[in-house]
């Protein structure tokens, strides 16, 4: 059950992708091979022989080891394909995953288990045994840990306090204790349990319209407070800084945590609003930028851009969730083809993640205060999110495989793994290796 609510969720964010242009072009230096880098791979609706590969590194560093903030993966944990705490009938490799992830990240993210229903389900009844574990073990392991996250809409994700307040007659005030007695339960638990090792937390995830842009979503938490005025946030936000702030140790630091807000402007202008409405009463410390990408969108400039604007507010820059999706199911093509992941494939991917930490360096070169740190969505490319996605009929297509992140299936490292180290150590970024 979890996983169809997971699966039809990341429908929609794709979907809400989509229509905000992804397939444009852009500066990558990827050129277009990253859709079409070979044109005798395998026709867009077969789920044959569309593998080459996998290709792989053997690194003479450790990722972490090459920055001096956060270098983070998302993690699966209890019961969940591809948990690091247990095998299951889809891994059996969990003790290789706990082994290898300290080596390269410095951070974890809890990909669903720190999430609203997970932890606070029943109002002020608390679970905390999976996220223990978890955050047990990056304490263990040198690691600190990025809350993810206080406030998020999907209906999955809704804990029963909230639907029953909804659906009672609940008013503004009593709204905000309950909110202020999620966040509070929650950050202080933590903060005392696991001290300094959850430094960070994203506070309040997407809360702008996935199809309008520059609407706010309105969600369960933005519907329990009267609407805001034109040129204000919607007052959950605020609720939700302000008890993150009151609640949590001085030096957590809080975000807030969107995806396509870099090439959207409407996206990134809503997120900035948000960002000097909340800095202005010292409730923010930083922007998320998800960052679930394609090879050729959105370019480079765009991210340089979305990235600046944030550092002119002198707030930290975080990429949360990044993941560079080989196919762009929405780019030139009806639907684009499924690639083979060939040699040249992995060489551009290779590039693409360098350029990508390459940005994010640049932009915070003279501020390096502000790097809240560099986060990718999964560990290997057949535990990502992305699988469940994209073989999911769009547009006619299935596609067997995106290979959007860092390690192989078999757990070896990815050339790509090598372009973001080329990007930290500040090596200039080629598309080869070796
Ligand atoms: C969003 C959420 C994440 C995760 C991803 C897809 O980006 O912020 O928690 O659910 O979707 O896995």
């Amino acid at each position: 059950m979890h996983k169809f609510f997971i699966q039809s969720l990341m429908t929609s964010t794709i979907l809400a992708l989509a229509a905000c242009g992804g397939g444009s072009g852009g500066d990558t230096g990827s050129s277009s091979s990253s859709v079409s880098s070979s044109s005798s791979s395998a026709s867009s609706s077969s789920s044959s022989s569309v593998a080459a590969g996998p290709f792989s590194i053997e690194p003479d560093f450790n990722l972490y080891d090459l920055a001096e903030f956060p270098v983070g993966v998302a993690v699966s944990a209890a019961n969940e394909n591809y948990s690091i705490f247990n095998d299951s009938n889809v891994h059996d490799d969990a003790a290789l995953r706990r082994e290898l992830i300290p080596q390269h990240f410095s951070q974890l993210t809890a990909g669903n288990i720190m999430k609203m229903s997970y932890l606070h389900d029943d109002e002020g009844v608390f679970t905390f045994a999976d996220a223990d574990e978890l955050v047990g073990f990056a304490e263990t392991n040198g690691m600190t840990v990025h809350g993810h996250a206080l406030f998020w809409h999907p209906d999955y994700q809704i804990p029963n306090w909230a639907s029953a307040a909804a659906s009672a007659d609940t008013s503004a005030a009593e709204w905000e204790n309950l909110l202020t007695n999620h966040v509070k339960g929650i950050v202080e638990h933590f903060d005392t349990e696991f001290p300094g090792v959850v430094v960070s937390w994203d506070v309040v995830n997407e809360a702008i319209d996935a199809s309008t842009s520059d609407d706010w979503r309105h969600s369960i938490f933005y519907d329990a407070f009267p609407a805001p005025a034109a040129g204000e946030i919607p007052d959950y936000i605020r609720v939700a800084f302000q008890a993150a702030r009151d609640h949590a140790h001085p030096d957590v630091d809080l975000y807030y945590n969107d995806y396509d807000n870099t090439a959207n402007t409407d996206r990134l202008n809503k997120t900035l609003v948000i960002a000097e409405a909340l800095a202005a009463d010292g409730l923010i410390d930083g922007i998320g930028f998800q960052m679930h990408v394609y090879m050729d969108y959105p370019s480079i400039d765009n991210f340089r851009n979305a990235f600046q604007q944030v550092v002119d507010l002198g707030l930290k820059v975080k990429i949360t969730e990044l993941d560079v999706s080989v196919v762009n199911p929405y780019g030139s093509g009806t639907p684009p083809p499924q690639p083979e992941y060939d040699e040249e494939l992995a060489g551009d991917q290779k590039l693409r993640f360098c350029q990508i930490a390459e940005v994010y360096m640049e932009v915070t070169a003279e501020k390096p205060e502000l790097r809240g740190g560099i986060t990718v969505w999964g560990l290997t490319d057949d535990e990502s999110w992305l699988m469940n996605q994209f073989n999911n009929n769009i547009d006619g297509a299935n596609y067997d495989d995106v290979w959007p992140l860092l390690f192989n299936a078999d757990l070896s490292a990815k050339p790509a793994l090598q372009g973001v180290a080329d990007a930290l150590r500040g090596i200039a970024c080629t598309r080869s290796w070796e």
